[in-house]
């Protein structure tokens, strides 16, 4: 943001961020980041349906004093977020993950490294944990999308763990990609200078251009092994050194399942309305999959997450943190590290605020009595 960028146009929640990003971005960026799949009607009711559950607050309570802070699989967060895994950051700026990684580990909150990254996966982590000089630090995890070749998606692995990540996020909705129109419409692919820099070196794997069709799903097609089932992550289980974390979970049996193989932690998520069109919001999934994992994992969920009251929603069913996805792409395009470092902050200061206003001091006065839920 220029220098005469003023007080009052400065965004103030993330939905401005979002109305400016799209000023900063070409179409076909844009197109890609906001996107969903088909009629986009989970991308809307993801948020949709935080707006539908309303809080009951209490009071009275001495909030003179609130404390956000927690932690994930041990690791401290100054707040209950994470950085959503998030592919081709660069397209925002040219700074890309390295921003992203700045402003996540300057605030204090986790980050999730896409496998189909911009930086490489050493890069990013230098970035991260330039900030800390001791442990424990917060959660640096990597992404993981398993590729037809094991060899190659063993080498990640490999490769996330000597350069220090602390999990592997296995994401388990996308056997192959969720058909975004508009960017199939706009023939999405990397611009020249662009590269998968994960893969490219090791395999010289890119994002190929096709006619008629987005790169991307094109690259899904061909590269992704739509053939995984719970074996392979049993074999993941065996072979990775880090936990798993397991990423796009609606189901409390799969919920189960993925417990039983190991999982430390399930992630909530259908991918921000971007694979099954029509799949449950998020949100909705998430009292179910608690229940059914009753405490053997830590539950993240993530899609919608825009305000600190879905914040406090989120936690109150039981979810240990959140994830968010889209704004930090927002605040990326707007400000680079700036822009992301405010969208955090602004999240901190709404959960911060909506904690008071609700009679809560710290994140464990959080709980489902604070909701008017149905029968
Ligand atoms: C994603 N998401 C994603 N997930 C993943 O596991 N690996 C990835 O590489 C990507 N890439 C990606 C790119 C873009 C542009 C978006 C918007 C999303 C999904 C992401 O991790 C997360 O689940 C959603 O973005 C959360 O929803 P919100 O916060 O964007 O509504
Ligand atoms: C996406 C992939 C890369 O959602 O996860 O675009």
């Amino acid at each position: 943001m220029e220098e005469s960028e003023n007080y009052f146009t400065k965004p103030l929640n993330l939905f401005e961020y979002e109305q400016q990003a799209q000023k900063c971005l070409s179409p076909m960026v844009w197109d890609y980041y906001a996107s969903g799949a088909w009629d986009e009607i989970t991308l809307r009711d993801n948020h949709a349906a935080f707006d539908r559950i309303k809080l009951r607050p209490r009071v009275l309570v001495d909030v003179s004093d609130r404390h956000l802070t927690t932690t994930i699989l041990d690791q401290p967060l100054q707040m209950p977020l994470l950085i959503a895994p998030m592919a081709f950051q660069c397209l925002a700026h040219p700074e890309g993950e390295l921003a992203t990684a700045k402003a996540a580990s300057s605030a204090g909150v986790g980050m999730v490294l896409s496998t189909l990254s911009t930086k490489s996966l050493e890069e990013v982590a230098q970035i991260y944990y330039s900030n800390y000089s001791q442990t424990p630090n917060p959660p640096l995890w990597f992404q993981l999308y398993i590729h037809r070749d094991r060899n190659l998606t063993r080498a990640l692995i490999e490769r996330a763990y000597t350069a220090g990540y602390q999990a592997l996020c296995v994401t388990v909705d996308a056997p192959v990609l969720g058909k975004r129109e508009r960017d199939t419409r706009n023939q999405f692919t990397l611009p020249p200078g662009l590269q998968l820099a994960n893969l490219v070196t090791i395999s010289g794997l890119n994002i190929p251009d096709q006619e008629g069709e987005s790169g991307l799903f094109t690259y899904f097609a061909q590269q992704l092994d739509p053939s995984v089932t719970w074996r392979d992550l049993e074999w993941l289980q065996s072979i990775s050194p880090l936990p798993l974390a397991i990423k796009g979970i609606l189901r409390g049996d799969d919920a189960v399942r993925a417990v039983e193989c190991g999982a430390k932690v399930i992630i909530v998520s259908n991918h921000g309305g971007r694979q099954l069109d029509g799949a449950i919001a998020s949100f909705d999934a998430l009292a179910e999959i608690v229940k059914a994992v009753d405490g053997r994992a830590e539950v993240i969920v993530d899609g919608g997450i825009r305000r600190g009251t879905d914040i406090i929603k989120a936690l109150a069913l039981g979810a240990k943190a959140i994830m968010v996805g889209r704004p930090v792409l927002w605040g990326l395009a707007v400000d680079r590290q700036a822009g992301v470092n405010h969208v955090i902050e602004i999240l901190h200061n709404e959960l911060d605020l909506a904690m008071a206003l609700s009679g809560c001091a710290k994140l464990e006065d959080i709980d489902s009595s604070l909701l008017v839920l149905g029968n």
